[in-house]
């Protein structure tokens, strides 16, 4: 239970990107205030307070606007939410207050969802539990001739992500599949899921900046983490296309749980994981046998594959990436 906790704590904020030139505010205090910035986001326990100090300073327009900003980071709220974005697959994806605030372990899941994408022409693909719509957005800026559609329970996640999914992508409120359009029925090529798996007695665990700033219903996924898992593998085989997947984000230990749940639904699955982004994903294929492409066991090496596929911000190593203090965060 602890280290499900350990991996949302791990996850407790996304990775900003550089701002750009500094605002008005900078320039008009000069050096002094951001130092001062980071003493006060250092006493109130900012590990990286340089970097979110240069990222606050850049998004105020005043003297004023600087202080408020300064005022929430330090009462506790996440700094995505008090910027309004977070970065996500290179893009500058809007963060409402409440709404989970994508994490960057979920590049992953984004990524092979990306790389199976490409694979059909104009492919139909659906980012359920969308949240924010981080994950459809990034396979939306990647893949030419993609149909998108993403759903979410809750309407501040839906309101978040129609502003991150504009032109033709579809966002619909409602539980899991309910609110898609019928004739979208075993036609979907790829559906990305990145569900609440937090175990509910994990919950009480997370750091504050989840437990007091994320819905519930973004964390919790039942006893053993996997309740909301197992309604989506039970519908999905209903939406997906002859050759279509799958993808669930999970964590490492409860990989095996996850891919029960999928071999309960008659998909054959397979585990990936990213040292990398600490992140793991169990992909399944709609047919028994029909193995999916791309990954081997679990533990295989699979980034090598996702560099070669270029995404919307380029496939720079994280860590090359300036002024994002999550990705100094790990
Ligand atoms: C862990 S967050 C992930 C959000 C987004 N996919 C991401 O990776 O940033 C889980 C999301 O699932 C949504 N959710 C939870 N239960 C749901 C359900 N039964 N139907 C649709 N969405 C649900 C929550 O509102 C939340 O936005």
């Amino acid at each position: 239970m602890v280290s499900e906790a350990a991996d949302a704590a791990a996850a407790a904020g996304s990775a900003p990107a550089a701002p750009g030139a500094g605002s008005a505010a900078a320039a008009a205090a000069g050096a002094a205030p951001a130092a001062a910035v980071v003493d006060r986001l250092r006493a109130a326990g900012c590990v990286f307070a340089e970097d979110e100090a240069r990222l606050l300073v850049a998004a105020a327009s005043s003297p004023a606007e600087l202080d408020e900003l300064v005022a929430r980071r330090v009462a506790g709220t996440p700094l995505e939410q008090v910027l309004g974005w977070a970065e996500f697959c290179g893009l500058r994806i809007a963060v409402e207050p409440g709404v989970f605030v994508p994490r960057r372990r979920t590049e992953f899941l984004a990524r092979l969802g990306i790389d199976l994408a490409r694979r059909v022409r104009d492919p139909v693909v659906v980012d359920l539990c969308c949240g924010s719509g981080a994950v459809g957005a990034a396979v939306a800026a990647a893949v030419s001739g993609v149909q998108l559609y993403a759903t979410d329970v809750d309407p501040a996640a839906v309101r978040c992500a129609r502003r991150n999914l504009s032109g033709s992508s579809v966002v619909v409120e409602g539980d899991l599949f309910a609110p898609l359009p019928v004739t979208l029925g075993g036609r979907v090529d790829v559906l990305v899921v990145n569900a609440p798996y937090v175990p509910t007695d994990a919950i009480a665990t997370m750091p504050p900046e989840a437990r007091r700033y994320e819905a519930r219903v973004a964390l919790d996924g039942g006893a053993d983490g996997l309740d909301v898992q197992r309604r989506v593998v039970a519908g999905a085989r209903q939406w997906l296309a002859p050759g279509g997947h799958l993808l669930v984000e999970t964590s490492r230990r409860q990989a095996p749980g996850t891919v029960e749940v999928f071999a309960r639904g008659g998909l054959a699955a397979r585990v990936a994981r990213s040292a990398q982004l600490d992140a793991t994903v169990v992909l399944g294929a709609v047919r028994q046998g029909d193995a999916p492409p791309l990954l081997g066991r679990v533990g295989d090496a699979v980034e090598p594959l996702l560099q070669q596929a270029p995404l919307p911000g380029g496939n720079r190593p994280l860590s090359e990436k300036g002024g994002s203090p999550q990705a100094a965060r790990g």
